[in-house]
């Protein structure tokens, strides 16, 4: 099948791997959100991802592996200290495959191109059933970011991508992988290994407590100005305002407020079901630009487990969207 502009879309993994091999990008399913993939090490390939989706030079990208034993094949540098090893150790064999990435100390193969220079490389192993057969077909590391213009709404399904990229693909070079619905619907959870406490970047579907949990040790605060960019204040934004409110009543008097002067708005609260407020998350807040609405106000869910993302998230696309006092305390 193939998109408006041509781009091919399937599901067939080896037309896929052909195509990251021959330093294309492909759009690849993962179970957080869809990925803008290439051979982490082609540098030409990697710094096409930049220029797609138009994102600054100074945030890395995340490489996903088949596996948590090819951490250790050139990824990982071998002289990390033991405490922090350990702890990689248990979270790799834990949480892999699994929506978790961790910045550990980077080993030869991470590049300049992927890592912009720093002395970590962020990893993960997805899931994703078809991430799954496309990485262990490919057999090396693919550096993707979530699939979407920089500052935008993340995509998670492959309608999402080329709705946001497909005029920016070249139909000779790239391809898009259509594996259905992501599972988790927020990005994954990212913890700094290179540092120890480590310290959790960014909230996702493995909740800080799991992982102090899992290592058996503390936490530290991420401290000082943010090493992870997914932590600017204002990031997953769409067109429309988004509004974040702390209850159903907060939120419909900010409605009826905004009602008043004209605008179409909307209320959502999925705060009775945290897990399926992830899942929809993207989709509601693409929804709302689909319906041409002016403000979308939300109902913040409780910070709890996959809360935690889920609050991260509306709060960075409320701050987006322009209006710094549309915070209701
Ligand atoms: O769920 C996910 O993590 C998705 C799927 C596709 O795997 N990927 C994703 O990538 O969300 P991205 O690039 O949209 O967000 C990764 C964040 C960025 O803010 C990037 O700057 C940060 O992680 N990051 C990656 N490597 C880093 C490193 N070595 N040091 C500091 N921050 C890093
Ligand atoms: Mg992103």
């Amino acid at each position: 099948m193939q998109s408006a502009r041509g781009v091919t879309i399937t599901t067939d993994v080896e037309a896929t791997v052909e195509r990251l091999r021959s330093g294309g990008l492909a759009v690849i399913p993962t179970e957080t959100v869809y990925g803008l993939a290439a051979d982490a090490e082609q540098p030409g390939a990697v710094a096409r991802i930049f220029s797609v989706k138009s994102r600054p030079p100074d945030h890395p990208l995340i490489v996903h592996l088949a596996t948590p034993e090819t951490l250790s094949d050139g990824w990982l540098d071998p002289s990390t200290p033991a405490i922090l090893a350990h702890a990689i150790e248990r979270l790799a064999t834990t949480c892999w495959p699994g929506p978790l990435t961790m910045l550990v100390p980077r080993g030869p193969r991470a590049l300049d191109a992927v890592t912009g220079g720093r002395s970590t490389v962020g990893i993960r192993v997805p899931a994703h059933p078809d991430a799954q057969r496309i990485l262990n077909s490919f057999d090396g590391g693919l550096a993707a970011p979530s699939a979407n213009r920089f500052g935008r709404v993340s995509p998670t399904t492959a309608q999402h991508v080329l709705a946001d990229l497909g005029v920016l693909l070249d139909p000779g070079r790239d391809i898009v992988f259509d594996g259905g619905r992501s599972e988790v619907g927020v990005e994954s959870t990212i913890v700094d290994l290179s540092v120890w406490p480590p310290q959790v970047l960014r909230d996702g579907a493995v909740s800080a407590d799991d992982i102090a949990a899992i290592i058996d040790g503390p936490l530290d605060d991420p401290g000082g100005p943010s090493r992870a960019s997914g932590m600017l204040a204002s990031h997953y934004a769409p067109r429309c305002a988004v509004l974040v409110a702390d209850s159903p009543h907060q939120a419909a008097t900010l409605a009826a407020h905004h009602a008043e002067s004209g605008e179409r708005v909307r209320v959502l609260d999925r705060t009775a079901d945290v897990v399926l407020a992830a899942f929809e998350l993207y989709s509601d807040l693409r929804a709302a630009d689909d319906d041409d609405l002016d403000a979308l106000i939300v109902v913040l869910p409780a910070a709890r487990g996959i809360g935690h993302a889920v609050r991260d998230r509306l709060i960075k696309a409320a701050a987006g969207s322009g209006r710094p006092t549309n915070r209701v305390d």
